[in-house]
């Protein structure tokens, strides 16, 4: 008998617990009845946008890792009040670009249904549609996500940085919900896009331990680093961080760490650590092909998961008109 009411008390709490939470909740095809046409007016945007410029897609990918790293996945990084202190002043968030198209799809959007899709979950859809446009897989988006009402550059101050020890990097990631295997998987996005050299200065000219160049570097590759990313050059030089397949998102990046032709430090970090290591080795095993974990299908999981971080949901937070602002 006793048992019996434990047992019904256990399933309230859980029954009742779902209902809550499932008010709240991403899923996919949010926008299904309320803006069927959003995901394909989005896609529309995005493919415009890569078509008349390379550096779209991998924009926008990094912008919504960017996004969700910073008070969550709420599109607190558009807001421009023109001040100092909007977060997307932070030095963390240097280089991140894409805004122009998450606002030119948010004025598509709404003219067709006012007031409804989030520019957070647009920033979600064209960083899923960036992987698909750049030959990634595809991967069924959760929407859902409400925008928030807070920015604050203060709150970037612990973003990831290219100097980042691996327990550093490792944290950081935790601290998100994001294990190990998602720091490998996610930092592979530098299958795609560029560089400043500002961001290898350091790497390249005064690596802490010996003041050079970092050793981890392949010899074969540091002379050609050092040609586009000379010691006292232009630090706003771009340099691919996947050499020689910037343009195609696939596993060629982790096959460069490996090699030694990873080109941010805290991707090079990636393959001096046991378990990160071993990350990066299984996909490249040698029956990985029919037996390994899938690249594409991990990167994936990763991406909904890192989608989830600190979502607004239900009746929080508010749904924008303008993506940059506020009112
Ligand atoms: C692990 C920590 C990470 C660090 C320290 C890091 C750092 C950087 C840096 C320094 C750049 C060059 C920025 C510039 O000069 O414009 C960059 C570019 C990029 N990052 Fe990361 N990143 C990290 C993780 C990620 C993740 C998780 C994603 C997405 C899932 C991502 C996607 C990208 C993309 C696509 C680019 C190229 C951007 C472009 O070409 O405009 N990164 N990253
Ligand atoms: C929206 O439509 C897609 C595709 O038909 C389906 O997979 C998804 O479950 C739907 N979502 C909702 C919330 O209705």
């Amino acid at each position: 008998m006793e048992l019996y009411n434990l047992k019904l008390l256990v399933l309230m709490i859980i029954t009742c617990s779902f209902v809550v939470s499932s008010q709240g909740k991403l899923r996919v095809g949010f926008y299904n009845k309320s803006c069927p046409d959003a995901e394909a007016i989005i896609r529309g945007v995005v493919r415009e946008a890569s078509i008349s410029d390379e550096n779209s897609a991998p924009g926008l990918l990094r912008l919504h890792f960017h996004d969700c790293f910073v008070e969550g996945c709420d599109g607190s990084i558009l807001i421009d009040n023109g001040l100092e202190t909007d977060e997307r002043h932070s030095s963390g968030h240097q280089g991140v670009r894409g805004f122009d198209v998450v606002e030119r799809a948010k004025a598509l959007l709404e003219g067709v249904c006012p007031g409804t899709v989030s520019c957070s979950d647009i920033v979600a859809l064209a960083a899923r549609d960036a992987v698909f446009l750049t030959k990634g897989p595809w991967y069924e988006a959760e929407t859902g996500r409400r925008d928030g009402m807070v920015s604050n550059v203060r709150l970037a101050d612990n973003l990831p940085d290219v100097g980042d020890s691996i327990h550093k990097l490792k944290a950081k990631f935790i601290e998100k919900g994001l294990n190990e295997k998602d720091l490998v998987i996610l930092s592979a996005a530098h299958t795609i896009g560029t560089t400043a050299c500002f961001f290898l200065g350091q790497r390249l000219y005064n690596f802490p331990a010996g003041g050079g160049a970092d050793p981890s570097i392949n010899p074969d590759f540091l002379p050609e680093l050092k040609l586009t990313c000379p010691q006292k050059g232009d630090v706003n030089v771009r340099v691919a961080l996947d050499r020689g397949s910037e343009q195609t998102f696939d596993a060629q990046i982790l096959q460069n760490i490996r090699s030694g032709f990873a080109v941010l430090q805290s991707d090079a970090t990636l393959y001096q650590d046991v378990a990160t290591r071993r990350v990066v080795d299984s996909y490249f095993e040698l029956l990985s092909p029919f037996l390994g974990p899938s690249f594409e299908a991990d990167f994936a999981t990763s991406m909904v998961k890192m989608g989830r971080i600190g979502v607004l949901t239900g009746s929080k937070g508010t749904i924008r008109r303008v993506c940059s602002s506020f009112s």
